[in-house]
Protein backbone atom coordinates (compact mmCIF):
# COMPACT_ATOMS: atom_id res chain seq x y z
CA UNK A 1 0.00 0.00 0.00
CA UNK A 2 1.26 3.23 -0.64
CA UNK A 3 0.16 6.66 0.45
CA UNK A 4 0.35 9.76 -1.28
CA UNK A 5 0.14 12.81 0.55
CA UNK A 6 -0.98 16.41 -0.61
CA UNK A 7 -2.81 14.55 -3.50
CA UNK A 8 -4.76 17.46 -4.68
CA UNK A 9 -1.46 19.40 -5.80
CA UNK A 10 -0.32 19.73 -9.35
CA UNK A 11 1.79 16.80 -8.66
CA UNK A 12 -0.21 14.73 -6.47
CA UNK A 13 -3.57 15.36 -8.51
CA UNK A 14 -1.24 13.80 -11.78
CA UNK A 15 -0.15 11.02 -9.53
CA UNK A 16 -3.60 10.25 -8.43
CA UNK A 17 -4.54 10.19 -12.33
CA UNK A 18 -1.54 8.09 -13.43
CA UNK A 19 -2.16 5.45 -10.51
CA UNK A 20 -6.18 5.17 -11.55
CA UNK A 21 -6.48 1.69 -12.69
CA UNK A 22 -4.02 0.49 -9.44
CA UNK A 23 -5.73 2.89 -6.99
CA UNK A 24 -6.69 0.13 -4.80
CA UNK A 25 -2.85 0.21 -4.20
CA UNK A 26 -3.04 3.73 -3.05
CA UNK A 27 -4.90 6.51 -0.25
CA UNK A 28 -4.32 9.49 -1.57
CA UNK A 29 -4.61 12.38 0.95
CA UNK A 30 -5.00 16.33 1.08
CA UNK A 31 -4.79 18.46 4.35
CA UNK A 32 -8.42 18.16 4.73
CA UNK A 33 -8.15 14.21 5.66
CA UNK A 34 -4.79 14.13 6.53
CA UNK A 35 -2.66 17.26 7.75
CA UNK A 36 0.92 16.27 7.65
CA UNK A 37 1.58 18.72 10.13
CA UNK A 38 -1.18 16.62 12.84
CA UNK A 39 1.36 14.01 14.01
CA UNK A 40 -1.14 11.66 15.36
CA UNK A 41 -3.32 11.63 12.48
CA UNK A 42 0.32 10.45 10.34
CA UNK A 43 0.79 7.99 13.44
CA UNK A 44 -2.58 6.27 13.20
CA UNK A 45 -2.88 6.56 9.27
CA UNK A 46 0.52 4.36 8.96
CA UNK A 47 -0.76 2.35 11.87
CA UNK A 48 -3.45 1.44 9.86
CA UNK A 49 -2.43 0.74 6.63
CA UNK A 50 1.47 -0.06 7.09
CA UNK A 51 2.22 1.87 3.99
CA UNK A 52 5.36 0.64 2.05
CA UNK A 53 5.83 3.85 0.25
CA UNK A 54 5.05 7.69 0.99
CA UNK A 55 4.98 9.36 -1.54
CA UNK A 56 5.01 13.02 0.06
CA UNK A 57 3.91 15.34 -2.46
CA UNK A 58 2.21 18.16 0.54
CA UNK A 59 4.17 20.98 0.70
CA UNK A 60 3.77 25.10 1.46
CA UNK A 61 4.68 26.04 -1.82
CA UNK A 62 3.33 29.94 -1.72
CA UNK A 63 7.19 30.88 -2.26
CA UNK A 64 6.44 34.60 -1.22
CA UNK A 65 3.86 34.29 1.48
CA UNK A 66 6.49 32.22 3.10
CA UNK A 67 8.50 35.03 4.37
CA UNK A 68 5.48 36.39 6.73
CA UNK A 69 4.09 32.74 7.23
CA UNK A 70 7.83 31.49 8.77
CA UNK A 71 6.19 29.36 11.11
CA UNK A 72 3.99 27.28 9.18
CA UNK A 73 6.00 27.46 6.08
CA UNK A 74 8.48 25.55 8.12
CA UNK A 75 5.65 23.01 9.64
CA UNK A 76 4.88 21.61 6.83
CA UNK A 77 8.31 21.66 4.85
CA UNK A 78 10.22 20.66 7.06
CA UNK A 79 8.86 19.10 10.40
CA UNK A 80 6.16 17.43 8.91
CA UNK A 81 8.42 16.28 6.08
CA UNK A 82 10.76 14.85 9.48
CA UNK A 83 8.01 13.16 10.90
CA UNK A 84 6.51 11.38 7.77
CA UNK A 85 9.93 10.28 7.10
CA UNK A 86 10.58 8.92 10.80
CA UNK A 87 7.26 7.10 10.55
CA UNK A 88 7.56 5.43 7.44
CA UNK A 89 11.06 4.66 8.76
CA UNK A 90 9.49 3.49 11.83
CA UNK A 91 7.21 0.91 9.28
CA UNK A 92 10.49 -0.01 7.27
CA UNK A 93 8.48 2.00 4.28
CA UNK A 94 10.22 4.18 1.27
CA UNK A 95 10.18 7.87 1.64
CA UNK A 96 9.82 9.58 -1.60
CA UNK A 97 9.41 13.59 -1.14
CA UNK A 98 10.35 16.61 -3.59
CA UNK A 99 12.16 19.39 -3.38
CA UNK A 100 13.30 22.38 -5.03
CA UNK A 101 16.10 23.83 -7.13
CA UNK A 102 16.16 26.70 -4.89
CA UNK A 103 17.76 24.90 -2.12
CA UNK A 104 20.51 25.37 -4.47
CA UNK A 105 20.80 29.09 -4.95
CA UNK A 106 24.46 29.62 -5.28
CA UNK A 107 26.68 31.45 -7.87
CA UNK A 108 27.22 28.47 -9.92
CA UNK A 109 26.92 29.05 -13.91
CA UNK A 110 26.72 25.14 -14.99
CA UNK A 111 24.23 22.44 -14.22
CA UNK A 112 23.69 22.28 -10.81
CA UNK A 113 24.53 18.58 -9.28
CA UNK A 114 23.52 17.30 -6.33
CA UNK A 115 26.58 17.75 -4.33
CA UNK A 116 26.58 21.44 -5.05
CA UNK A 117 27.05 24.04 -2.40
CA UNK A 118 23.47 24.73 -1.19
CA UNK A 119 22.75 28.21 -0.05
CA UNK A 120 18.72 28.93 0.03
CA UNK A 121 18.13 32.73 0.40
CA UNK A 122 14.30 32.92 1.19
CA UNK A 123 12.86 31.26 4.10
CA UNK A 124 10.13 28.81 1.62
CA UNK A 125 14.03 27.64 0.21
CA UNK A 126 15.46 27.42 3.64
CA UNK A 127 12.75 25.73 4.67
CA UNK A 128 12.53 22.84 1.91
CA UNK A 129 16.03 22.42 2.33
CA UNK A 130 15.55 21.67 5.99
CA UNK A 131 13.02 18.87 4.99
CA UNK A 132 15.72 17.62 2.78
CA UNK A 133 18.27 16.75 5.25
CA UNK A 134 16.08 15.84 7.91
CA UNK A 135 14.02 13.22 5.87
CA UNK A 136 17.12 12.36 5.10
CA UNK A 137 18.87 11.73 8.36
CA UNK A 138 16.03 10.16 9.74
CA UNK A 139 15.41 7.66 7.24
CA UNK A 140 18.06 5.66 4.81
CA UNK A 141 15.34 5.30 2.19
CA UNK A 142 14.60 8.49 1.32
CA UNK A 143 14.50 9.54 -2.19
CA UNK A 144 14.72 13.23 -2.61
CA UNK A 145 13.33 14.50 -6.23
CA UNK A 146 14.43 17.81 -6.66
CA UNK A 147 12.66 19.92 -9.14
CA UNK A 148 12.45 23.17 -10.98
CA UNK A 149 9.22 25.53 -12.58
CA UNK A 150 6.52 22.77 -11.35
CA UNK A 151 3.37 22.97 -13.98
CA UNK A 152 0.46 20.85 -14.94
CA UNK A 153 -2.84 21.30 -16.04
CA UNK A 154 -4.02 21.46 -12.44
CA UNK A 155 -4.04 24.00 -9.61
CA UNK A 156 -1.68 27.30 -10.23
CA UNK A 157 1.25 27.58 -12.39
CA UNK A 158 2.82 30.18 -14.74
CA UNK A 159 1.62 28.11 -18.13
CA UNK A 160 -1.63 28.84 -16.58
CA UNK A 161 -1.06 32.21 -15.37
CA UNK A 162 0.46 33.26 -19.13
CA UNK A 163 -2.40 31.64 -20.58
CA UNK A 164 -5.19 33.88 -18.36
CA UNK A 165 -2.73 36.91 -18.53
CA UNK A 166 -2.01 36.78 -22.44
CA UNK A 167 -5.85 36.45 -23.42
CA UNK A 168 -6.76 39.82 -21.39
CA UNK A 169 -3.71 41.73 -22.03
CA UNK A 170 -1.76 43.47 -25.08
CA UNK A 171 1.18 43.11 -23.51
CA UNK A 172 3.01 41.85 -20.31
CA UNK A 173 7.15 42.27 -19.12
CA UNK A 174 8.52 39.03 -18.19
CA UNK A 175 11.82 38.11 -16.45
CA UNK A 176 14.69 37.59 -18.69
CA UNK A 177 17.80 37.26 -16.71
CA UNK A 178 16.25 33.74 -15.01
CA UNK A 179 17.31 30.34 -15.97
CA UNK A 180 16.12 27.17 -15.19
CA UNK A 181 13.91 24.25 -16.88
CA UNK A 182 10.56 23.83 -16.41
CA UNK A 183 9.17 20.55 -15.21
CA UNK A 184 6.00 18.66 -16.36
CA UNK A 185 4.40 16.97 -13.41
CA UNK A 186 3.26 14.19 -16.02
CA UNK A 187 6.89 13.50 -16.36
CA UNK A 188 7.67 13.73 -13.16
CA UNK A 189 5.12 11.91 -11.90
CA UNK A 190 6.12 8.76 -14.17
CA UNK A 191 9.34 9.02 -13.08
CA UNK A 192 8.42 8.28 -9.55
CA UNK A 193 6.52 5.58 -10.81
CA UNK A 194 9.31 4.27 -12.84
CA UNK A 195 11.48 4.25 -9.94
CA UNK A 196 8.93 2.80 -7.16
CA UNK A 197 8.29 0.18 -9.76
CA UNK A 198 11.40 -0.78 -10.35
CA UNK A 199 12.53 -4.62 -9.37
CA UNK A 200 16.16 -3.65 -8.53
CA UNK A 201 17.69 -2.32 -5.39
CA UNK A 202 16.72 0.77 -5.04
CA UNK A 203 19.22 4.38 -5.07
CA UNK A 204 18.06 6.64 -2.18
CA UNK A 205 19.88 9.69 -1.93
CA UNK A 206 19.09 13.04 -3.42
CA UNK A 207 18.07 13.61 -7.22
CA UNK A 208 17.92 16.47 -9.25
CA UNK A 209 14.73 16.05 -12.55
CA UNK A 210 13.41 18.66 -14.73
CA UNK A 211 12.78 18.76 -18.51
CA UNK A 212 15.34 18.44 -21.00
CA UNK A 213 17.19 21.79 -22.20
CA UNK A 214 17.25 25.27 -21.02
CA UNK A 215 15.40 28.64 -20.81
CA UNK A 216 14.83 31.40 -19.25
CA UNK A 217 11.07 32.65 -18.00
CA UNK A 218 10.49 34.79 -20.97
CA UNK A 219 11.43 32.13 -23.31
CA UNK A 220 8.99 29.61 -21.65
CA UNK A 221 6.42 32.13 -21.81
CA UNK A 222 7.01 33.33 -25.36
CA UNK A 223 6.76 29.11 -26.15
CA UNK A 224 3.45 29.25 -24.26
CA UNK A 225 2.01 32.10 -26.62
CA UNK A 226 3.83 30.45 -29.69
CA UNK A 227 1.83 27.45 -29.21
CA UNK A 228 -1.30 28.42 -28.02
CA UNK A 229 -1.12 31.46 -31.45
CA UNK A 230 -1.73 33.93 -28.29
CA UNK A 231 -1.64 37.73 -29.36
CA UNK A 232 0.35 39.05 -27.05
CA UNK A 233 3.49 41.05 -26.06
CA UNK A 234 6.39 40.23 -24.66
CA UNK A 235 8.88 42.21 -23.26
CA UNK A 236 11.83 40.90 -21.71
CA UNK A 237 12.56 42.84 -18.56
CA UNK A 238 15.59 42.24 -15.78
CA UNK A 239 14.76 40.83 -12.44
CA UNK A 240 15.45 43.94 -10.65
CA UNK A 241 12.67 46.00 -12.56
CA UNK A 242 10.03 42.58 -11.00
CA UNK A 243 11.20 42.20 -7.17
CA UNK A 244 9.61 39.65 -5.14
CA UNK A 245 9.64 39.18 -1.29
CA UNK A 246 11.48 36.03 -1.50
CA UNK A 247 14.92 36.44 -3.95
CA UNK A 248 14.85 33.96 -6.79
CA UNK A 249 18.03 32.23 -8.53
CA UNK A 250 19.37 33.43 -11.38
CA UNK A 251 20.42 30.67 -12.37
CA UNK A 252 18.95 27.00 -11.45
CA UNK A 253 19.12 24.43 -14.40
CA UNK A 254 19.79 20.99 -13.02
CA UNK A 255 21.71 18.47 -13.58
CA UNK A 256 19.59 15.42 -13.92
CA UNK A 257 22.64 12.74 -15.02
CA UNK A 258 22.25 11.11 -11.67
CA UNK A 259 18.52 10.26 -12.30
CA UNK A 260 18.97 9.67 -15.86
CA UNK A 261 21.97 6.75 -15.31
CA UNK A 262 20.44 5.49 -12.00
CA UNK A 263 17.16 4.93 -12.97
CA UNK A 264 17.44 4.95 -16.62
CA UNK A 265 14.90 7.63 -17.65
CA UNK A 266 14.46 8.95 -20.78
CA UNK A 267 13.18 12.91 -19.77
CA UNK A 268 11.31 14.74 -22.53
CA UNK A 269 12.63 18.35 -23.46
CA UNK A 270 11.07 20.93 -22.19
CA UNK A 271 9.12 22.25 -25.22
CA UNK A 272 7.79 18.41 -26.00
CA UNK A 273 5.94 18.56 -22.79
CA UNK A 274 4.58 21.98 -22.75
CA UNK A 275 3.40 21.59 -26.11
CA UNK A 276 1.45 18.08 -24.32
CA UNK A 277 0.07 19.85 -21.60
CA UNK A 278 -1.71 22.73 -23.99
CA UNK A 279 -3.41 19.93 -25.60
CA UNK A 280 -5.19 20.04 -22.29
CA UNK A 281 -5.62 24.16 -21.40
N1 LIG B 1 5.36 24.59 -7.89
C1 LIG B 1 6.64 24.75 -8.21
O1 LIG B 1 7.02 25.57 -9.06
C2 LIG B 1 7.69 23.89 -7.56
C3 LIG B 1 9.02 24.04 -7.94
C4 LIG B 1 9.98 23.21 -7.37
C5 LIG B 1 9.60 22.27 -6.44
N2 LIG B 1 8.30 22.17 -6.06
C6 LIG B 1 7.94 21.17 -5.05
O2 LIG B 1 7.19 20.15 -5.68
C7 LIG B 1 6.25 19.59 -4.76
C8 LIG B 1 4.88 19.54 -5.39
O3 LIG B 1 4.54 20.86 -5.77
P1 LIG B 1 3.12 21.23 -6.35
O4 LIG B 1 3.32 22.37 -7.29
O5 LIG B 1 2.42 19.99 -6.78
O6 LIG B 1 2.44 21.81 -5.01
P2 LIG B 1 0.95 22.28 -4.79
O7 LIG B 1 0.19 22.23 -6.07
O8 LIG B 1 1.00 23.54 -4.00
O9 LIG B 1 0.37 21.09 -3.88
C9 LIG B 1 0.69 20.94 -2.54
C10 LIG B 1 -0.50 20.29 -1.88
O10 LIG B 1 -0.19 20.11 -0.49
C11 LIG B 1 -1.32 20.53 0.24
N3 LIG B 1 -0.95 20.86 1.60
C12 LIG B 1 -0.50 22.05 2.10
N4 LIG B 1 -0.34 21.97 3.43
C13 LIG B 1 -0.66 20.71 3.78
C14 LIG B 1 -0.72 20.02 5.01
N5 LIG B 1 -0.40 20.62 6.16
N6 LIG B 1 -1.10 18.72 5.01
C15 LIG B 1 -1.45 18.10 3.86
N7 LIG B 1 -1.44 18.70 2.67
C16 LIG B 1 -1.05 19.99 2.63
C17 LIG B 1 -1.82 21.72 -0.53
O11 LIG B 1 -3.12 22.09 -0.13
P3 LIG B 1 -3.53 23.65 -0.24
O12 LIG B 1 -3.33 24.05 -1.66
O13 LIG B 1 -4.95 23.64 0.20
O14 LIG B 1 -2.62 24.39 0.69
C18 LIG B 1 -1.76 21.18 -1.94
O15 LIG B 1 -2.88 20.40 -2.27
C19 LIG B 1 6.35 20.45 -3.50
O16 LIG B 1 7.16 19.78 -2.57
C20 LIG B 1 7.04 21.71 -3.96
O17 LIG B 1 7.79 22.31 -2.92
C21 LIG B 1 7.34 22.94 -6.61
Amino acid sequence: MILITGANGQLGQTLRELTKADSDNYIYTDKEDLDITDKEAINAIFRKYKFTHCINCAAYTAVDKAESERTTARAINALAVRHLAEVAQENNGIFIHISSDYVYHNTINRPLRETDPTTPTGHYARTKLEGDLQALSVNPKTIILRASWVYSPYGNNFVKTMLRLGRERDSLNIVSDQIGAPTYTLDLAKAILKIIRQENELQFGVFNYSNEGICSWYDFAKAIFDIKKIDCKINPIPSSEYPTPAPRPHYSVLDKAKIKKTYTLDIPHWRDSLNHCLTLL
